[in-house]
């Protein structure tokens, strides 16, 4: 398997314990409610992301064969961290490109929630968790979507990947709360980055 790169800079031991929760239960109870099995095909959009990175990870630890949207700059960093084909959302259409997948973790919903049906095989399996399919109308994406549940054994297995260096956490930035809405802007727009943005509360900033 290919190296995820990260950043050289030090990232602190509260941002990283921070960017563990969501991210990593949400993948677990969306790969639990796929069904994902050993050997299994399964189209991840969004892998750079926050949620993405974990669903990439744990997927592969089911042993599951993982192909993943990104853009061109994260290719490398979702092949690193063990998908085995990265498409490049702004370029490439994935339905080109996959088909009979028994299962799409999608974390962007829209025109790639709408285009990804067909991706499935009969009986696959789809998951979407992003914000923009909450009030769909459409039953299929009413019953695709679900929203993370605090769950404390979860949280222990996946504590215990994280010590024994199995999962893996990226934190693309720390912020202070004052530069939150200028980070979450940057990042839209220059869609560079991975992982979690971090942001650092005042009373926790000179520690
Ligand atoms: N339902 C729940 O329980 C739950 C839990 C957590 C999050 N969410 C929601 O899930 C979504 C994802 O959350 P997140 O924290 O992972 O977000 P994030 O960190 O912003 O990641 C989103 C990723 O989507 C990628 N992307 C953007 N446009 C794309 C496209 N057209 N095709 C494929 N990939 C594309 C970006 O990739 P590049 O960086 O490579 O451009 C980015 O890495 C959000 O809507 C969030 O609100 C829901």
């Amino acid at each position: 398997m290919r190296r995820a790169s990260r950043p050289s800079r030090r990232v602190s031991p509260d941002a990283e314990a921070a960017a563990v929760p969501i991210g990593a239960l949400t993948a677990w109870q969306g790969l639990e409610r796929a069904r994902l099995q050993a050997g299994q095909r399964i189209l991840v959009h969004g892998g750079a992301g926050a949620v993405g990175v974990f669903v990439i990870q744990l997927a592969r630890l089911r042993g599951a064969h993982v192909i993943t949207t990104a853009s061109a700059q994260n290719k490398e960093f979702v092949l690193g961290l063990g998908a085995e084909h990265a498409i490049d959302y702004s370029a490439e259409r994935f339905e080109e490109q996959v088909q009979d997948l028994d299962a799409v973790f999608d974390c962007v919903g829209g025109d790639t929630l709408r285009r990804s049906w067909r991706v499935l095989k009969p009986g696959g399996r789809m998951v979407t968790i992003a914000s923009n399919s909450e009030a769909a109308e459409d039953p299929r994406i009413k019953d695709a979507f679900f929203i993370v549940e605090p769950n404390h054994q979860q949280l222990a297995k996946i504590g215990e990947l994280l010590d024994q260096g199995k999962l893996r956490v990226f934190v693309d930035a720390e912020v202070p709360l004052c530069e939150a809405a200028a980070a979450y802007s940057r990042k839209v727009e220059s869609r560079r980055g991975y992982g979690k943005t971090i942001v650092v509360m005042p009373a926790l900033q000179n520690r």
